[in-house]
Order: structure tokens, then sequence, then C-alpha cells
């Protein structure tokens, strides 16, 4: 269940109107539900609670300190991918003991501050990422733990670009190499392998590919078992898709009836890195249209986010709903998420239109020959399903601000990152005093 919904024609987050935010705010603007992360949260939790799992939140899908914190307060650990992400980890009240952190270039500074932090466990992705901990663990005369990265070699059928448990792609350790390295593990005398951790890519709605996955792990484990190597943690990574379309994926109580039996039958302590699922549909980019242009065969709706607020429609030619804050007609039936969507909510759809930002790319779009009902410059758009890879992924590309993030709970705002300012684009630039003429 998500919060946002038309009541009397009108978008609401939770019980706030949203164009009295963007009014008051201004745009464009970041506006999540509190509520909805909340449930995403818990659902996923109950759903697996027979294995009582450590959730550990994906930073890196938004990290945003009130969404961490929050998700931290109901017990999540988090996951995380680099020196900034421990510091705003920390920043946010996690425990280190409940904080995993992957990636496979972390340089000798980021391990370094995290053996210091003593964070649960590094998800190790190479033999000499192994080295280099083993070395910097040693000279600072604490031992770390890790799990070890597995590429299972399977197809999560998502995006290229987010596809992670391929054997081409860069991610995890093959199952023989693995293998190898926890059969020569007294050669790290400062490193404790406590774990195995897979993560196979993102936007996955299906749970046929994790079931291939972690049967493939799940007999890995067996087989180490006989060789007298046990470990205690099964980390299965995130990836659990979002409705953004017309997609069906598996909902979490699904997906635990399909990998639980499997889980339960390690017998090890479960892990979960969840981003998208978790914060996806929790949050929304609101635009306002600067001006409509007409030329021969096209209509452009020109709007004042672009694509340095929100990424994925350029990069991975992502879908976003997109929605009028004021509909024509009262609709209540929200689409398979609960997301109002341009398709179902506005029977008069009658405008094929590309929805673009200001940027100086062509790329910059947020939806192309989009069905929309009719708008006018000054009108205000929702995309929809924007929480997710959204601000955490945003720049100052065309030296654009970023934008104010807002968090809705009830009938309450909190601003929990306010828009750049001009001054906040040049804070960290100087002029060589040659060319100031000193
Ligand atoms: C190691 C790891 N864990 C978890 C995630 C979160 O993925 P998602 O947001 O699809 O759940 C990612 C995303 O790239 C990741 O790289």
């Amino acid at each position: 269940m998500h919060e946002f919904h038309y009541r009397n024609n009108r978008l609401y987050c939770e019980n706030i109107r949203v164009e009295d935010l963007a009014k008051r705010f201004g745009t464009p603007l970041y506006l999540y539900s509190y509520r909805t992360l909340i449930n995403h949260f818990l659902k996923l939790e109950q759903a697996f609670k027979s294995v009582n799992p450590l959730i550990c939140y994906s930073v890196k899908a938004n990290s945003n300190l009130a969404i961490l914190r929050a998700l931290v307060d109901k017990g999540a650990g988090l996951d995380i991918v680099s020196g900034g992400e421990l510091y705003r980890a920390l920043k946010a009240g996690c425990s280190p003991k409940k904080i995993v952190y992957a990636s496979v270039g972390k340089t000798e500074r980021e391990i370094e501050e995290a053996i210091k932090k003593g964070i649960l466990f590094f998800n190790v992705e190479s033999l000499p990422e192994l080295e280099s901990i083993n070395r910097i663990a040693r000279r600072l005369s604490r031992p770390a733990n890790v799990a070890i990265r597995i590429n299972p070699d399977v197809e999560p059928k998502t995006h290229k670009y987010i596809t992670t448990g391929k054997i081409t792609d860069k991610f995890g350790i093959d199952l023989k190499s693995a293998r190898q390295i926890l059969l020569m593990r007294r050669a790290f005398p400062n490193i404790n392998i406590l774990g195995l951790h897979i993560h196979i890519g993102s936007q996955i709605t299906e749970s046929a590919p994790y079931v291939a996955a972690i049967k493939k792990v799940a007999l890995f484990i067996s087989s180490l078992k006989k060789e007298g190597i046990n470990i205690r943690y099964f980390n299965i990574g995130g990836g659990l898709g979002i409705i953004y379309d017309k997609e069906t994926p598996q909902t979490a109580i699904k997906f635990a009836e399909k990998v639980l039996p499997l889980l339960k039958k390690t017998g090890l302590k479960i892990i979960m890195e969840p981003g998208r699922f978790i914060v996806g549909n929790s949050g929304i980019l609101v635009t306002k249209v600067l001006y409509i242009k007409s030329i021969l065969k096209k209509k452009f709706v020109i709007v004042d986010s672009g694509m340095n607020d929100l990424i994925r429609p350029a990069l991975y030619n992502a879908y976003h709903s997109i929605v009028p804050l004021q509909a024509n007609r009262q609709t209540g039936k929200p689409e398979g998420s609960g997301l109002p969507s341009d398709r179902q909510s506005h029977k008069q759809v009658n405008e094929k239109v590309d929805i673009v930002g200001p940027i100086c790319e062509s790329g910059d779009f947020f939806a192309k020959d989009r069905l929309l009902s009719k708008v006018k410059e000054g009108d205000y758009l929702a995309i929809m399903g924007s929480g997710a890879y959204g601000f955490s992924m945003s720049s100052n590309y065309n030296s654009r601000r970023r934008v104010e993030e807002v968090m809705v709970f009830q009938n309450k705002t909190f601003v929990i990152r306010k828009r750049e300012s001009c001054e906040d684009l040049i804070r960290n630039e100087s002029i060589p005093r040659f060319l100031l003429g000193c």
C-alpha cells in the first residue's frame, strides 16, 4: 500500500495536498511518504519473520539521513558501498554491527575506516580485495569479518545495466574460485570468513532467478560443510522489483514462499539488502510545466526538472508514470501498486507528448510519446515511483541546484534536505591567484 492517492481530483501524499506543498516549497521537489516507506519495510520483515532476517536497507537507493533514520528506527541494518555511505549510516544512528559493505572497488582508506568502526562484515568481491583487507586488519591489529560475494551466473531478466549476477559482470567471485579461497582461508589469519553473499541485479520481478541462485549457493554451502568449512550468514542481496508501469512483480509474501524453504534448509542467519522495494514507491518528483511547445509533428511539455534530478529515463530508458496533481476526474482507482497511473487515472487522455526537461541534452526526457491529459503552463505534474535511485543519482549538471526533499507523515511535513543555493554550487571551487591577476 502506498500513500499517494487522489481525493476530490487532487493528488495527496498521506493527508496533504501535493499542490499545496509544490506551492509552499517550490519545484522541482522530491516528496516522500513516511508511512509508505515503513509499510514496505514491515511487509518484507513480516513475510520473512520465520527466519528473523537482518534487513539491511541498501543506502544507495536513497541515502537521505531521514530515510535511513526512519528505517534504522524500525530495526533495519544498512548495506553500504563507500566511505561516504558509512559516514551517513553512522550519522543516521545505525549500529556498526548491522552494517554490511559491498563494492568491487573499496579503497584502503575505506577499508581501514570500516574495520575501525567494527562493521558486521565486508562483502568481498575479489581475491586482491581479500588480501588487502587481511593486510589492513593486520596493521590495525583488528581481525576483519567478511562474506564472500558469489557470482552465481544466473540471468535475472532485468535491464543489462542493473544485471549483476552473470559471470560476465564485474561483481562477485565464481563458485570455483570461492571454493579455492575458502580452502586457503588460513592464509588470511586476520580475516574471519563468516558468510556468503549474492546480489544478482535490480528490478527483478520474478522469483525464479533468486531460486536458481539460492539453490546454487545452498549446494555450495552443503559441500563446504562436508569439508569442515562452516559459515554463519547467507546474504541474499536486494533487487526486488516494483511497479513502474505494467510489471506484475512478486509480492513479498510470494517471494518468501518461494525462497524460505531453501533458506531454512541452510540453517544460516539470513541477511537481505532491499533498496528499491522499500523506497521506490515511497517518493515522487513534483515538477511544474514551464512551456508547451508544438512543432510540426511533436508536442513537448517542458518541465522545470531535468535529467540531473532524475536520470533513470535517460540512463535506462526507464518508465515512470506521470500524473497531474489536479486530475480531470476522480479516480480512486489506483494501479496495481496503488499508484495512480496516467493510463488509468485520467479518462481524458487526449494528447501524445514528450515530457522533457530544460537540460541541453536530447536524453533529457521523462517520457516520450506519452498519452497525457491536456496540461497547460503552470500546471504541476508528479513523476511517480521516484523514491529509489532518484535523488541519490542526482547531480548538479548544467549548474542546477539539487532540489528540496520533503517527508510527509500524516498531515505534517518535514524538510529533510534544503534546496541547494548558488553558493552551494561553487562551495568547493576556487580560482587560482594567477588567474585573478594577483
Ligand atoms: C550489493 C547490492 N545490494 C543491494 C542493492 C539494492 O538493490 P535494489 O535497490 O534493487 O533492491 C544493490 C543495488 O545495486 C547492490 O549493489
